[in-house]
């Protein structure tokens, strides 16, 4: 019998979803016209409403169809014992590579100043900085961190990288673990923040941490809102320990439009656009994983619920 996996229909791009899982063995189908919720195999879900997943009295998997898993936390959402596979996606991947080394470029060629220079027709030279000479810092090795820091590696840039475990990433200057945090930071022009959004992450783009960064360093976020306090944000920015901010995720989204943050001289802001699931290559990774569990392999990309990751 045909095994089914089950997808919501509003997610964006419904049609295309169905289109990618064409030429694989299984069956695709609206959750909300199941019949019968127990014959659903597989579940792809984003913000699945309390006690809708324990409807599926038969599921063996359930993927994330987001790299973050912020959705699946709260009571009552994931029923105990079934893996929760985190999108990784190489169409996602190469969005987030592609929106981190435009931010850091745009930073190490100091184009905000010649956007300013522009605005007052001003013709000045900034001495330009080699690559090498520019030290950029991330938050989070994990898939996409890890791909931003191979980028930047590859243009040259000076990389450090923190994680939660030891990580090992050629050309990287690796730290792990809170004791090692600040030794990376003090290094940091530019910092960009790829971690997931967990009890241990929250908050942790705050005034003490932009306070261990060089007077000036840039801070780019494209993780969670969660991550960053807005207010410690803008009064680094004013006091110019930041020298900028570019930020695509934010602590209440959409940005309300009371926020300082809209038109604040020294932000870039995208509304949380910073790349997006591709149907296609996400397709294949759900399947991969399906034909893991179908030959008894180890599944791949494992979220770890309690860790919250
Ligand atoms: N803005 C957007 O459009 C967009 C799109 C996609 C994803 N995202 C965000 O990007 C995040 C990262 O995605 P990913 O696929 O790279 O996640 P991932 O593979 O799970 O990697 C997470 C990384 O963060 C590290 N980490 C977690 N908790 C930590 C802690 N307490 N201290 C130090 N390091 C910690 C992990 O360390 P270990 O390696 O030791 O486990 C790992 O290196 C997602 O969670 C999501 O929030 C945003």
């Amino acid at each position: 019998m045909t095994e089914i996996l089950a997808i919501k229909s509003d997610f964006d791009r419904f049609g295309e979803w169905i289109d990618a899982f064409d030429q694989c063995d299984i069956d695709v189908v609206a959750w909300e016209k199941v019949d019968d919720p127990a014959s659903i195999d597989y579940a792809l879900v984003w913000k699945p409403e309390p006690g809708a997943l324990h409807r599926l009295t038969n599921l063996n998997i359930i993927f994330s169809i987001g790299a973050g898993l912020d959705h699946l936390k709260g009571d009552n959402i994931l029923p105990p014992g079934i893996p929760v596979i985190k999108m990784a996606d190489s169409g996602l991947t190469a969005g987030m590579v592609e929106y981190v080394l435009y931010c850091v470029l745009r930073y190490h060629r100091f184009m905000p100043e010649y956007e300013r220079q522009q605005e007052n027709r001003t013709w000045h030279g900034i001495l330009q900085v080699p690559a090498p000479q520019r030290t950029v810092g991330i938050l989070g090795l994990g898939e996409i961190g890890s791909a931003c820091a191979r980028a930047l590696v590859q243009l040259d840039f000076n990389v450090l990288g923190w994680s939660r475990s030891e990580k090992n990433v050629q050309g990287v200057t690796g730290f792990h673990g809170n004791d090692q945090l600040d030794a990376m930071l003090g290094q940091c022009d530019i910092l960009v923040c790829l971690l997931p959004h967990t009890r241990e992450t929250a908050g942790i783009l705050n005034a003490r941490t932009f306070a261990a960064l060089p007077k000036g360093a840039f801070l780019v976020n494209a993780g969670r809102g969660g991550l960053q306090d807005e207010r410690d944000i803008v009064e680094a920015l004013n006091s110019g320990q930041l020298g900028g901010a570019a930020l695509d995720v934010f602590q209440v989204e959409p940005l309300p439009d009371h926020s300082p943050l809209w038109n604040h001289s020294k932000i870039l802001l995208t509304p949380h656009v910073a790349s997006m699931n591709l149907p296609a290559t996400s397709a294949q990774h759900v399947y991969r994983n399906i034909m893991h569990f179908r030959e008894g392999q180890p599944l791949t990309h494992v979220a770890d619920m309690e860790r919250g990751y």
